[in-house]
């Protein structure tokens, strides 16, 4: 049985390389590809024809509307410029754009997005309720619904060293992700980072437990 086998082993191995040649080695035969050559990929290149569309074009323009990742428009911050509505996605290097000044992180609410007052943190609720209380809860305490599906390394956010971080290092943490929260600048816009910063501060706030942090109106005891 044995010496069946080994038999049959050489044999498989003579042919394979009969059929195959040595690497290297130069024939005139037709070469076969027994699947692609890595020359040879499936994949419509730059001005190919596509007959799929009706333009015969393989290459696709933009979805009108549409700001590639990484993109601004010009003037769309300082509402000069820009066709799309909703607001900026850019990886311009100043403080609005990356939390960072120079090498280290800034903090406070950049100033022309503070401008806006309740109505940041109205669409920073909005906005938080939509792209983070499902992990984070909806009060920040990190017991949002994905817990109960395994996911229990999300982070609270009313713990003292995310309380203590600038708001530079959170709008950093939107946009890039850390380690199972994954990146959120590519849709989120840079405004609602912020405004979703701001949100979290008062999430903090409202989490701290501290009578002293909260509007004098409720602040004094209630009056029986
Ligand atoms: C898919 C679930 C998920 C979503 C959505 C999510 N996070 Fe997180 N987040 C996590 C996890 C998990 C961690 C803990 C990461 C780690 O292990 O350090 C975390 C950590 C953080 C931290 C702490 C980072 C640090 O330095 O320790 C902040 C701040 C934060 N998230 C804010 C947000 C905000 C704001 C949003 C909404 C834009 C958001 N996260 C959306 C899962 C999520």
């Amino acid at each position: 049985m044995l010496r069946i086998s080994f038999g049959a082993i050489i044999i498989a191995g003579v042919l394979a390389l009969g059929f195959a040649g040595f690497r290297g080695a130069k024939s005139d035969l037709t070469h076969v590809e027994w699947f692609n050559d890595m020359a040879h990929q499936p994949k419509f290149q730059p001005q190919h024809r596509n007959d799929l569309f009706a333009d015969g074009r393989a290459a696709r323009l933009p979805v009108p509307g549409t700001i590639p990742i990484g993109l601004t428009l010009p003037g769309r911050q300082d509402g000069t410029g820009g066709s799309n509505t909703g607001g900026t996605f850019t990886f311009a290097p100043d403080y609005l754009n990356t939390g960072r000044m120079g090498t280290v992180y800034g903090d406070g609410i950049p100033a022309q997005l503070a401008a806006k007052g309740h109505d940041l943190l109205r669409r920073g609720r909005e906005r938080y309720d939509i792209n983070c209380a499902h992990c984070h809860g909806s009060t920040g305490a990190g017991d949002g619904v994905v817990k109960a599906f395994g996911m229990m390394t999300v982070a609270s956010l009313l713990n003292e060293p995310n309380v203590a971080q600038p708001d530079g290092k959170i709008f950093n943490t939107i946009t890039h992700g850390r380690s199972t929260m994954g990146a959120h600048g590519p849709v989120i816009t840079v405004e609602d980072r912020w405004a979703i910063v701001a949100y979290v501060r008062a999430l903090q706030k409202a989490g701290s437990g501290k009578l002293a942090v909260a509007p004098a109106a409720t602040a004094t005891p209630e009056k029986k």
